[in-house]
């Protein structure tokens, strides 16, 4: 079958897993991880963060790649050729919680870059790691680089497949080798070695609580970059003989062990210096990782330029994807050309992330509590990270596996894979993930409602946490709830009705 007139192909099959590991390879591998396998309880969290791999997430990732390759569609063309109109919704309210998650996601670069260069100047120290990140999101100079940032990100993703994957091949080899840098640093240091006790030593007893399943599951989604059409987006581009199976596994294979070198990096650093390990991943990244790199018996300031610079390229390569993949999905709805596309989600994306990095603090009892920006952000990341991967992952899986059917896209993927899925695949796609991702989303409402079950371990937190320094903005909470969900089911009931795919004529 002929190629779609004027789509772009991969250069080579290493452009496409060097781009799709890129995206899979953030935030989320290098600071995220540290934090939730903390706040879950170290040995505890790996048990689940396993299962979660085999269960959901190689499945989940052949599944995306899998639609994007078969229709050479991005997200929700390819999800409605499959699965119809509600298919196509599903796709574009993930898309515009894509471009949420970019928003903040490109706001947290800004900060690494920020960060990056007080450490180049040696200004990180003075006054202690805390002091210097307090001190960045009260400055404006991360807004300057929120237009960097996505600067950057335009020019990478300006000619499209050529651009990203000229990018990626810098990029991502280069990621490594800083990794595999830090990591022999952290355990040589003394103690080093505890904190891979601590973080592979199993804990059973932890693994019977609710949360830590609901954490690792939430965490393997991002940090596969499931759930937001990025890896449908980056399949579409691959030539029809490509052998999906495989590069999922491989791609999902990569992406975790560079999670687990992370991990050892940093809990060695910790537990040598005896820092206490934050569940924040805010904290984690800006102040807990590089005070321990401060306490490196030379070229402490080296190493934490090192570590920023890391961050910013391996954030680089994921928000590239983020964007693409509203991009594609427009430039498939509408046939517009990639310039228009583009500009047109750089407008909004520029806008939001410059609302999380306003200087504004919040005042608490006269005094400053908190960035605006920062509460912002936890609100948002807490509808569009914490609930929609998932529920985006539950709706795909019944769709795919049900409508469309999923031994229709196992023997599609089948022709091409040197390792071919059997009936396992399906009864994983169509039973086992949705039921899966159901009790977890069910046990995150209850938690949400305040509902707790004591006999599974599930404690209610009340309304996002019930935390956050809101004084006198107690609506905020209840506000950016519904602006998200407002929001987000109103664009895409309109993406959905408005414009067809006529343009794309004899192909379709
Ligand atoms: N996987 C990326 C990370 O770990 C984030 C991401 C999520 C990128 C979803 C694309 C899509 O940081």
């Amino acid at each position: 079958m002929a190629e779609p007139a004027g789509r772009s192909v991969w250069g080579s099959k290493l452009g496409f897993v060097l781009a799709a590991s890129g995206s899979a390879i953030g935030l989320g591998n290098i600071v995220f991880f540290g934090a939730n396998a903390y706040r879950f309880g170290g040995g505890a969290f790996y048990v689940p963060y396993f299962a979660a791999l085999f269960v959901l997430g190689i499945p989940m990732m052949i599944v995306e790649m899998g639609i994007g390759q078969t229709q050479r569609r991005a997200f929700p063309s390819a999800m409605n050729r499959t699965t119809g109109q509600k298919g196509e919704f599903l796709a574009w309210w993930s898309l515009l919680n894509a471009i949420v998650i970019a928003m903040y996601y490109i706001t947290l670069l800004a900060w690494v870059g920020t960060m990056m260069v007080r450490a180049i100047t040696g200004a990180l120290y003075d006054d202690g790691v805390g002091a210097t990140f307090g001190s960045v999101l009260g400055s404006s100079v991360p807004v300057i680089f929120v237009f960097v940032i996505w600067g950057l990100n335009a020019v990478f993703l300006s000619r499209g497949t050529k651009t990203i994957e000229a990018t990626v091949k810098v990029f991502v080899p280069l990621m490594w080798v800083f990794m595999i840098l830090l990591v022999i640093r952290g355990l040589t240091l003394d103690n080093g070695l505890q904190g891979v006790w601590y973080l592979f030593t199993p804990n059973f007893k932890g693994i019977q609580d609710a949360s830590v399943w609901q954490g690792a599951f939430s965490q393997m989604f991002f940090s596969l970059s499931l759930g937001l059409g990025t890896m449908t987006a980056y399949a579409s581009y691959l030539p029809r003989k490509a052998d999906v199976v495989t590069n999922g596994g491989m791609v999902s294979f990569m992406n975790c062990s560079f999670e687990f070198i992370a991990g050892l990096a940093i809990f060695s650093m910790l537990f040598s210096f005896s820092l206490q390990p934050s569940s924040s991943t805010l904290g984690m990244s800006f102040v807990v990782v590089p005070t321990g790199i401060g306490e490196f018996p030379a070229a402490a300031t080296f190493f934490a330029a090192l570590f920023f610079f890391l961050l910013l390229i391996a954030g680089l390569t994921s928000s590239i994807s983020i964007i693409e993949s509203p991009v594609a999905a427009l430039r498939d709805k509408f046939g517009w050309a990639r310039s228009k596309a583009l500009a047109l989600v750089m407008v909004i994306g520029v806008a939001g992330s410059l609302v999380f990095a306003l200087p504004i603090m919040l005042q608490q009892d006269g005094k400053d509590a908190a960035p605006l920006g920062i509460s912002l952000l936890d609100l948002m990341d807490h509808w569009a990270f914490g609930y929609s991967l998932l529920i985006v992952g539950l709706v795909e899986a019944i769709l795919i596996g049900h409508v469309y059917g999923i031994d229709k896209l196992r023997a599609e993927l089948n022709e091409n894979a040197r390792f071919t899925l059997g009936p396992w695949f399906g009864v994983l796609v169509k039973w086992i993930i949705p039921v899966v991702i159901s009790v977890v989303l069910l046990f995150n409402v209850l938690a949400e409602l305040d509902i707790s079950i004591e006999a599974l371990g599930l404690a209610g937190r009340g309304f996002y946490e019930g935390d956050g320094p809101f004084d006198g903005l107690d609506f905020l909470p209840g506000l950016i709830f519904g602006v998200w969900l407002g929001g987000t089911v109103l664009g895409a009931f309109l993406l959905t009705r408005i414009g067809s795919y006529d343009h794309e004529g004899g192909d379709a």
